[in-house]
């Protein structure tokens, strides 16, 4: 399939088909390429569980208020956002940058470039990525709220918005994860419709992680998991070209 049969492939497929099993291996191969998503600043900011035991996918079927998506697949995957792993994850992208800058750079450059990369991940990705109760974020707004009256300024950078640009990038992995599975021809269900505390307490996530999406995996058993035909709004009431 080319691209855009894959991404005309994928559905929301909500029964799959017990008697053709997934390669486990595959699966591991579509989430390494899930990486691969674009995301925010590279903080990378997730993490994958990938269910293949018989008593965790009942479990978190169960979590998923029943829907059949669940109860029937094979594998399930679960996207969590791990905003609490900001500070590891700066100091891992700081020091891959600098041997980065060191290998790819003209030489004349590589100290200011490496000084910037020091200021944004060793200083700017900490600051707007700390939590405490909500007060920082509300410093973080006002500051932000106050630049940009002189300058354009970045102004989501409250607690709550940090967590939207975490989900955001997370589901942005989740996406390619699923065009990745289409494309070996195993089929996907986004779920949000989940108890994501009962979740949480059966994958042991502990209280800084937080569920973004998800994902049953299998493959679909003929139309039946698929409920009818695509249904998107008219293109033009979308489009605007300015
Ligand atoms: C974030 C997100 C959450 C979703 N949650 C559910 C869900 O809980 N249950 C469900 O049956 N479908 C869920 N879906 C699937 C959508 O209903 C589905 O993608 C949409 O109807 C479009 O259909 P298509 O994916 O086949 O094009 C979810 C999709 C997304 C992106």
């Amino acid at each position: 399939m080319n691209l855009d049969e894959i991404l005309n492939y994928r559905r929301a497929v909500r029964a799959y088909d017990k008697e053709k099993p997934i390669d486990t291996e595959k699966v591991k191969h579509c989430l390494e390429l899930a990486t691969l998503a674009p995301n925010s600043s590279n903080m990378q900011l997730w993490e994958f569980y990938h269910i293949t035991q018989p008593e965790l996918l009942a479990e978190v079927s169960r979590d998923c208020l029943g829907q059949k998506a669940a109860s029937t697949a094979p594998q399930i995957v679960v996207f969590v956002v791990r905003r609490d792993w900001y500070r590891k994850h700066a100091q891992f992208v700081l020091e891959f940058e600098r041997e980065n800058i060191r290998r790819n750079s003209p030489k004349e450059r590589q100290a200011k470039r490496i000084k910037d990369r020091e200021l944004y991940y060793g200083t700017l990705m900490p600051f707007v990525y700390a939590r405490f109760f909500g007060i920082l974020g509300l410093f973080r707004k006002l500051l932000a709220n106050i630049i940009s009256i002189f300058r354009p300024m970045m102004l989501e950078v409250s607690e709550n918005d940090m967590r939207v640009v975490a989900h955001k990038s997370c589901a942005l992995a989740a996406q390619t994860f699923m065009i990745a599975m289409a494309n070996e021809g195993y089929d996907t269900c986004p779920l949000e419709g989940l108890d994501s505390r009962r979740l949480k307490r059966a994958l042991n996530l502990p209280h800084g992680a937080e569920i973004n999406m998800v994902i049953p995996c299998g493959i679909r058993n003929g139309n039946k998991g698929i409920w009818g035909e695509r249904c998107r709004v008219p293109f033009d009431e979308v489009y605007r070209k300015i």
